[in-house]
């Protein structure tokens, strides 16, 4: 597989500002992401990869998460674009370190900007993280936390039973109440100020968590990365110069019915329709 030469698109391709931002996530949640990012820069073109037939991620392997995103960026890197976004907290937590060396194009995931906000927000030191069984499993949000401050104690959940509650809908169901009371129970007893939503779905679910832990503050990691992204396109003057409206794609994997029919639901407004592709 020749690798990606992004140096050399830089100096021969058009000028790399127009270029979409290539985003990637295990299905449906990553919308949660492009929903902040537009939000925050409604110039930037969006290039959206659903990896529908393999989701959910966050009950595989590594080797598996990571033989899939880099199919995932094989794909993404061919439709013009200046940056991969992993949107996917279990694919930036377990294939990363791994893809940043493999592909020669700018590549940033979703754990450090939510771990970064989470350190800066909290003043009792005691940060709750949760998210998928792999990226709980990975260590990676509590090794990205003591990387901004070592004395923090972080306190983790994996809560696999809220993805799928998600996108069923159930969002205020009486079910979904009761999994979440037992599931926060933990961080209550750890007395925790800060509660990271380390997947892709949590954010959905902010106002229900936010109840039963009214003291704690919610870290929304689609909110932060939207900021951390525009950092790091205007850090490198590679921010959107033209109005790209419209000119925004989304591909899925499989079953592109479905993923418009939820994906209504994440970005709350109609989308543009996801087309299928094979790869
Ligand atoms: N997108 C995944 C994440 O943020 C959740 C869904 C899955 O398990 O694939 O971790």
């Amino acid at each position: 597989m020749p690798k990606y030469n992004f140096k050399k698109a830089t100096i021969s391709g058009a000028p790399l500002n127009n270029k979409g931002i290539g985003v990637f996530d295990s299905g449906v949640g990553g919308l949660t992401v492009v929903k902040e990012l537009v939000r925050k820069m409604p110039s930037e073109k969006i290039i959206y990869l659903g990896d529908t037939a393999h989701t959910p991620y966050g009950s595989k392997t590594k080797e598996t998460i990571i033989k899939f995103s880099r199919e995932n960026i094989r794909f993404l890197i061919t439709k013009n674009i200046k940056l991969v976004l992993i949107a996917c907290n279990t694919a930036s937590a377990l294939a990363l370190a791994n893809v940043k060396k493999y592909f020669d194009i700018e590549i940033i995931g979703v754990i450090d900007a939510g771990a970064k906000a989470a350190v800066s927000v909290s003043k009792n030191g005691r940060i709750g993280v949760i998210g998928t069984i792999a990226t709980i499993k990975s260590g990676a949000y509590p090794n990205a936390i003591k990387e901004y401050d070592k004395n923090i104690k972080v306190f983790v959940k994996a809560t696999p039973l809220l993805v799928p509650l998600v996108e069923e809908g159930r969002l205020a169901s009486p079910e979904t109440k009761g999994i979440l009371e037992k599931y926060l129970l933990y961080f209550k007893e750890k007395k925790i100020d800060t509660l990271v939503l380390g997947c892709t779905h949590y954010p959905l679910l902010k106002k229900n968590i936010m109840k039963i832990l009214p003291k704690v503050k919610v870290i929304d990691s689609a909110i932060e990365i939207a900021k951390d992204t525009a950092n790091f396109l205007e850090a490198r003057g590679l921010g959107a110069v033209l109005y790209n409206k419209g000119e925004s794609a989304f591909y899925v994997t499989d079953n592109p019915e479905r993923f418009n029919k939820v994906g209504k639901t994440f970005l709350k407004k109609e989308m543009i329709p996801a087309k299928l592709v094979k790869f």
